[in-house]
């Protein structure tokens, strides 16, 4: 946690300032180790492998924090650690996004989803944010929410080489990947809820969140969570799943898309509520058995290994949500947050680059209003 990225954040249960104790420091200066205390309602967070842990809720790794950093904790006796409980839904999209996180390299040249880097780089320049080059206002700070392992905060890095990105996830893997995050600037990752996001309101340029709102109890309460943090004229992207994907294919690739449809929605409930043995039992031997036909259909074969077909039908079948939605719907969630839709994704680009189809809805929106000086 670098001084700049210390000075964005708030406290995500009062609001309040929070102060930065560094227990280890990184070559760079960088919070490696340490606590960010609010004084005001005395919480404190780890800061661990320089990534700030911002939970209301407790999870493993504060356990392992308290343990290793015991005696520099007795210090502040009155502070504690967040004890809420968590929101519907938290705890188990933090498990399931952790073991499928915990499968990829961020700084290997695994592929994300089915993505080689400079793919990802042309996916977001020529599809989701083609609108970056005709944008009237200034981005230099940009808040990522639902960041998974980090692969798409390198793309993002190259399209804004100016900005400040913010990148926050729920998911654990993100302390595990914090040191390799760090070698690329301007980058500072967090781990929270979107639904309580440590930063100030109206503080961000950009937000931008991808496949990540409708794995959330409601896809709009998330939706509504997020939109505070765009600044007036700022922008917000979202792509969530669309609600009519899994019909758009005909005769037998629509008869395939129907049946693993259904199938998702038997499996889906089973395998998130399953104890984590099963579902690891379950991945290793689906994943074992399906290998050669999920390879055999992709188009970078030469970087696809296990982990890929683990990762993808974890991602497919793990989350206890994964809602689909109109483009009514969405726009309806951008009208009610003051926005207006100024862009929406680019189906015709998407084909060009990858031959196949998009799905998904994904719009970008300005926020109304007039932009205030900004701190
Ligand atoms: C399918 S992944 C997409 C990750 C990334 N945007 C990408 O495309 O590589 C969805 C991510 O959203 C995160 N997520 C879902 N709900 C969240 C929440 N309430 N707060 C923070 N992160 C959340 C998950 O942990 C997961 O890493
Ligand atoms: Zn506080």
């Amino acid at each position: 946690m670098t001084p700049e990225h210390a000075h964005r954040l708030v406290c995500p249960k009062c609001r309040g300032p929070l102060r930065s104790i560094a227990f280890a420091e990184a070559e760079d200066g960088a919070v490696r180790d340490g606590v960010l205390l609010c004084d005001a309602c005395r919480l404190r967070y780890p800061v661990v492998n320089r990534v700030p842990v911002m939970l209301l809720f407790r999870a493993a790794v504060h356990a392992q924090f308290d343990r290793k950093h015991a005696a520099a904790l007795a210090a502040w006796p009155d502070h504690r650690a967040p004890d809420d409980e968590p929101l519907p839904g938290e705890r188990t999209t933090q498990e399931t996004f952790t073991e499928e996180w915990d499968l990829i390299e961020v700084d290997g040249d695994d592929l994300s989803f089915t993505y080689t880097q400079d793919e990802l780089v042309s996916l977001n320049r020529d599809v989701w944010l083609k609108w970056l080059p005709r944008s009237t206002e200034n981005i230099s700070r940009a808040l990522v929410v639902g960041c998974g392992a980090g692969k798409e905060l390198a793309a993002l890095g190259q399209l804004l080489p100016e900005c400040e990105i913010y990148a926050t996830d729920i998911n654990l893997s993100v302390v595990r990947v914090g040191g390799a995050l760090a070698n690329q600037p301007r980058l500072h990752v967090t781990i929270c809820s979107l639904f309580h996001l440590p930063f100030k309101k109206e503080s961000f340029d950009l937000v931008y969140s991808q496949g990540v709102l409708h794995h959330n109890r409601s896809t709009r309460e998330a939706f509504a969570a997020i939109a505070p943090f765009v600044r007036p004229r700022g922008y917000l992207f979202v792509w969530v799943y669309g609600l009519d994907d899994h019909l758009v294919k005909k005769g037998w690739a629509g008869l395939v898309a129907r049946f693993n449809y259904h199938l998702e929605m038997v499996l889906r409930p089973l395998l998130s509520w399953a104890p984590k043995g099963v579902r690891e039992a379950f991945f290793h031997v689906a994943g074992s058995l399906l290998h050669p036909l999920i390879k055999a259909r992709i188009r970078n074969k030469a970087q696809w290994g296990m982990a890929n077909t683990i990762h993808s039908l974890r991602d497919w079948l793990s989350p206890r949500y994964a809602h689909v939605h109109s483009y009514n719907e969405v726009l309806e969630w951008y009208e009610r947050a003051a926005f207006d839709v100024m862009d929406v994704q680019a189906p015709g680009a998407y084909r060009d680059l990858f031959g196949k189809q998009l799905w998904g809805v994904g719009l970008t929106g300005q926020k109304r209003g007039s932009h205030p000086p900004r701190t």
